[in-house]
Formats: structure tokens, sequence, C-alpha cells
């Protein structure tokens, strides 16, 4: 009896593979690095932790997460609400185990989680679920479809992965009211922006292309 008769994954996704995984946690880390010794960066340091007077190590603050992916549709192992009916979407069936490029278009930090957003193309979308922002945050509900892809780098101890996606449509949402953010700083990688209540926003000058392969974890 195949796998997938038996039960279903914990979550569908794009895996991205080895060698652009190490670029892109040095890419993540680099930026890190910089960001938190910006004056910038110091000035807003109370709205991204309670101890206001401490300096903040952000390579350590954050956990790294395991294999880098970008999820479509979590499953819970079928428990999650429209597994099954996404599991059995032809077009999943037909992708599966399908190389892509994904498109790395942006970094973002919170002081909960840090994450690339992902730009998806038009085929990519396909396999993307119809209510993947409304059920994250009602703000994101007019939100065209896509914009929770992401990828995430990393969280802050005690806070869930499903977490990251939720802060970049707080950021999403926030520029679509027609809030652009304060603009801080052009740095090598792109230009950065501040969103207030620590949130931060790296716009890539070139997105970063990775190959992902669509797949499922059983975990
Ligand atoms: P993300 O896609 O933001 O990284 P966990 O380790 O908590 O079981 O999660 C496994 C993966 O599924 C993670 O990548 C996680 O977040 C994602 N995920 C967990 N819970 C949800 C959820 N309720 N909705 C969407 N994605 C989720």
């Amino acid at each position: 009896v195949p796998l997938e008769e038996t039960s279903l994954p914990l979550f569908f996704g794009w895996f991205l593979l080895p060698g652009i995984q190490d670029k892109v946690r040095c890419t993540s880390m680099d930026f890190l690095k910089t960001l938190d010794t910006l004056e910038a960066f110091k000035k807003h340091l109370p709205d991204f932790t309670v101890e206001a007077e401490k300096e903040v190590d952000l390579e350590q603050y954050f956990q790294a997460n395991g294999a880098l992916h970008c999820t479509t549709k979590f499953c819970d192992y079928g428990k999650a609400e429209g597994a099954k009916e996404y599991a059995d979407k032809p077009i999943v069936k037909e992708l599966y185990g399908s190389a892509f490029e994904l498109s790395l278009s942006a970094l973002f930090v919170t002081p909960r989680t840090v994450g690339a957003r992902v730009s998806l193309s038009e085929d990519q979308l396909t396999l993307w679920p119809a209510d993947a922002e409304k059920e994250a945050v009602p703000a994101a509900a007019t939100l065209p479809a896509g914009s929770r892809a992401h990828i995430t780098l990393g969280c802050a101890e005690g806070v869930e992965p499903q977490q990251t996606g939720f802060d970049l449509l707080e950021i999403l949402a926030l520029q679509q009211e027609g809030q652009e953010g304060e603009l801080v700083e052009e740095m090598e990688l792109g230009s950065l922006a501040y969103y207030g209540k620590g949130r931060w926003l790296l716009s890539l000058r070139e997105p970063v292309s990775a190959q992902a392969c669509f797949s499922s974890l059983y975990g």
C-alpha cells in the first residue's frame, strides 16, 4: 500500500536543495550580523526586546529551523482542515517530486521570527491553497494569494514556526494600507525599511533564486 494512502504528511511544500540552503543561511546570517550593529536598530531596540538596556546578538537570538522549506499546505497528518482535499488535488499529485526555482525577494525580522519572503510564479501558485492567507491574519484576507509564502529561517525561543507567515502578512498588510515603512538604509543586499514594533524588511536588490523540490514531510 503506498504511504500516501495510509496517512497524510505533516505538510507539503518546496524543500530547498542542500547547496542553496547553505547560501540562504549565509545570506540570512550576514543580514542579522549587520542589522544588530546599525544605529537605527539600536534606536528601536526597546520595540524589539523588553530588556532595553542590553544589546542583542541576533544570530544567538534566533534558533535555526531544520531543513529550509516553503510550506504550501500544513496537513498535520490529516487533522488540519482541507488536508485531504489538498493531497487529492490532481495538480499536487502531478507536480509531486518536481523541481522548481523559488524567488526569494525579501528578508524580514521581527522580535519573534526571521524569514525570507517567497514571490511565487503563476505555475507555483497552482500549488498554493486558496485559503492560506484568510486563515492566518484577518487583516490579510484581502492580500493576493501567495502573500504568505515564506521560508522560516529562525524563531525566537518559545515561538512556533507558523508565526513567520503571520509576521510576514502583518508587514504586507501595513504596506497595503499605504504604510511604506521608514526607509532606514541602503544595504549591500538591498533597502532596509522599518515598520514599527520591531518589524524590519529588507527588499533584496537581486532576488535569490533557490532550487527546490515540491514534496512533503512526514516528520
Ligand atoms: P512555517 O511554514 O512558517 O515554517 P511544526 O514544526 O510546528 O510541526 O511545523 C512544521 C512546518 O509546518 C513548519 O514549516 C511550520 O511553519 C508549518 N506550520 C505549522 N503549523 C502550521 C499552520 N497551522 N499553518 C500553516 N503552516 C504551519
